[in-house]
C-alpha cells in the first residue's frame, strides 16, 4: 500500500523533490495558499483518509519556499475522528519515502502553562503521550526503523534552538514548552488540566505525538510549534470553543507564517 501511495504522489509532482515537510493546524493552513505550486487532494490519494473537521482543507500541497523544496499538508487526521491511529501517522510514513528529512509539526493547543496567552507560539521542547495509542505497536518495519526507538530528543534540539533565534532576529515572542496529548475531541475538564500541569505540560492537544513518534522513529529530524489558542479549562474561567480557537489561530496565522518561511531560510 505505501508503495502505491508514494508512486502516485511521485506521478503528480514528477521531478520536485520535497526535503521539508509541514503539517499545517487547525486555522494554520494559510501558508498552503500563499506558497502553492502543486496540490493534490486527499481524497484522490490511495490510502489516505478525508480529513473532516472544519479549518481543514485536506490536500497535499508542493511548493517552493527560500529556495527549498516543502510539501504541506494542509490538514491532518486525527484520533478523534475515529480514524485508527495506523491511519493518523500514514501521511508522515509516505513522507519519509518521499524523502523528507525534517518534518514541522504545528498544531492549535491550549495554554496549561498560566504565563501563556491566546495566540501566543510555543515552540514544543518534548511531549507526554497520554492518547492511550502508540503508533509504533504491531510488526515493526525495519527499514523505516528500529523496534524500541529512542524518544529522548524527539524535538531536535538544534531545531528548538533555531526557532529561538529566529523568533529573536524577527522580533516574534515565542514561548517554550512541553505539549501533552490526548484523543479528545472533548475539551479537558479543570481537573484533567491541573493533572496536566502536574505532570509537568505547557499545553494540552488532541494531535502531533502520533505524528511526531513516527518521524522520529523513521529518522526524520522533527520542529514542532504549538499556537496557543485558549487558556485551558480552569486555567480561565472563559468556557471553550473551536470558534474561538479557530479565532485565536487566524490572529496569531502571519506570525506563525513568518516564523514558519524564515526558519525555512535557514534549514
Ligand atoms: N485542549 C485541547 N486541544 C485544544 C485546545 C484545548 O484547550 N485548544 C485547542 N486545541
Amino acid at each position: 500500500m505505501l508503495e502505491n501511495t508514494v508512486n502516485f504522489i511521485k506521478e503528480k509532482i514528477a521531478d520536485f523533490n520535497p526535503e521539508i515537510a509541514i503539517i499545517l493546524g487547525s486555522g494554520l493552513g494559510e501558508l498552503a495558499d500563499t506558497y502553492c505550486d502543486i496540490t493534490i487532494n486527499y481524497n484522490e490519494i490511495p490510502g489516505f483518509e478525508v480529513s473532516t473537521v472544519s479549518g481543514h482543507k485536506g490536500r497535499l500541497v508542493f511548493a517552493k519556499i527560500n529556495g527549498k523544496n516543502v510539501v504541506m499538508m494542509q490538514g491532518r487526521f486525527h484520533f478523534y475522528e475515529g480514524h485508527s491511529i495506523q491511519k493518523v501517522v500514514y501521511p508522515v510514513k509516505v513522507l519519509k519515502k518521499l524523502g523528507v528529512k525534517t518534518l514541522i509539526i504545528t498544531n492549535a493547543a491550549g495554554g496549561v502553562n498560566p504565563s501563556f496567552n491566546p495566540s501566543d507560539l510555543m515552540v514544543i521542547t518534548d511531549h507526554i503521550n497520554l492518547m492511550g495509542q502508540n503508533p509504533l505497536i504491531g510488526l515493526n518495519d525495519d527499514s523505516m526503523g528500529v523496534r524500541f526507538p529512542d524518544m529522548s530528543e524527539v524535538y531536535e534540539p538544534d531545531y528548538i534552538e533555531l526557532l529561538k533565534k529566529t523568533g529573536r532576529e524577527i522580533g516574534i515572542d515565542l514561548q517554550e514548552g512541553i505539549y501533552l496529548a490526548l484523543t479528545g475531541p472533548s475539551y479537558e475538564t479543570p481537573a484533567e488540566v491541573r493533572m496536566a500541569r502536574t505532570l509537568g505540560a505547557d499545553a494540552v492537544g488532541m494531535s502531533t505525538v502520533p505524528e511526531a513518534m513516527v518521524a522520529c522513529w523513521a529518522g526524520m529530524k522533527v520542529m514542532g510549534i504549538s499556537c496557543i489558542c485558549n487558556s485551558a479549562a480552569g486555567v480561565s474561567t472563559v468556557g471553550l470553543s473551536h470558534e474561538e480557537v479557530i479565532k485565536a489561530a487566524n490572529k496569531a496565522k502571519d506570525k506563525f507564517k513568518n516564523l514558519v518561511v524564515e526558519v525555512i531560510k535557514k534549514l
